[in-house]
């Protein structure tokens, strides 16, 4: 098998809600709360598609750098969305994980996130990430002091088993909406041989369609993982998730 079927792990940075909202004469909030919209779509389309893992880049380490009205909304609105989407999200079988530094939210936001995540933690049907106030190099950093505390030494199998992913086998396909082609710190360690797809399409206008373009462009790529393309013909292409259970074993 050379190439690919439905993506296991999809990974979107979803980027473009205040340019989505500044198009429109609105202040940038209004983008964000359309994105949550777009979320609840994309996260109903997984579903419907039998994706297993759904991750998204929420508020990054660096998105404190904004002005506070902005950083206020986007709390606002997390405590609103878990509030609202909850019952969704339990009633399609998605069981949520938070994803990044806690110590550093309200205890508020921190109390939200650890009800919603004991809520839904029954359910199968899709694993939802949603990284917030998280950094790629943050988590590094958090893995390797885990290590270190322990007194474990720093290997790559120990560090992936540290990481605050290390409940889901690294993406197979990396998409970032926004027309920006950067990783802003998002998913280093795990991305290393993610699929990247980039769309200038805003986040808030991602829909199911714009969803099925990602997946059937996942499906022409050939994921070689450092083998050659006649290699890849002779043998079966090693399943990213296999190669995940064989890094950690
Ligand atoms: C992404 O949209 C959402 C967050 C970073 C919270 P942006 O707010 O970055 O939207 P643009 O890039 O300014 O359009
Ligand atoms: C990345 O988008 C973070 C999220 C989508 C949460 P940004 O809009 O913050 O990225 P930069 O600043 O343009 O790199
Ligand atoms: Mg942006």
């Amino acid at each position: 098998m050379s190439h690919p079927s439905v993506p296991h792990h999809i990974a979107i940075v979803m980027d473009g809600n205040g340019r989505w909202a500044t198009g429109r004469y609105l202040p940038r909030v209004a983008g964000h709360k359309q994105g949550v919209e777009a979320l609840r779509t994309c996260v109903q389309s997984c579903v419907d598609r039998g994706i297993a893992v759904l991750t998204v880049f929420a508020f990054s380490s660096e998105n404190w750098s904004r002005p506070i009205e902005e950083v206020s909304g986007l709390m606002e609105l997390l405590g609103m969305a878990l509030t609202r989407e909850v019952p969704h999200l339990q009633a399609n079988g998605v069981r949520m994980h938070f994803v990044g530094n806690r110590s550093q939210l309200s205890s508020k936001v921190q109390a939200g996130l650890a009800q919603a995540e004991l809520d839904t933690a029954q359910n199968q049907r899709l694993i939802f990430n949603v990284c917030f106030n998280y950094g790629g190099r943050w988590d590094i950093a958090q893995a390797a002091q885990k290590l270190v505390k322990n007194g474990q030494p720093i290997t790559e199998m120990a560090l992936d088993r540290a990481m605050a992913l290390a409940h889901v086998p690294d993406p197979d396909l990396l998409i970032r909406t926004g027309g920006e082609l950067r990783i802003s710190n998002f998913l280093l360690w795990q991305s290393a041989y993610s699929e990247f797809y980039f769309t200038d399409k805003l986040w808030p206008d991602f829909d199911a369609a714009a969803l099925d373009d990602a997946i059937v462009f996942f499906k022409t790529r050939e994921r070689r993982f450092g083998m050659t393309s006649a290699q890849l013909k002779t043998h079966d292409q090693p399943h990213p998730a296999k190669v995940h259970a064989v890094r950690v074993a």
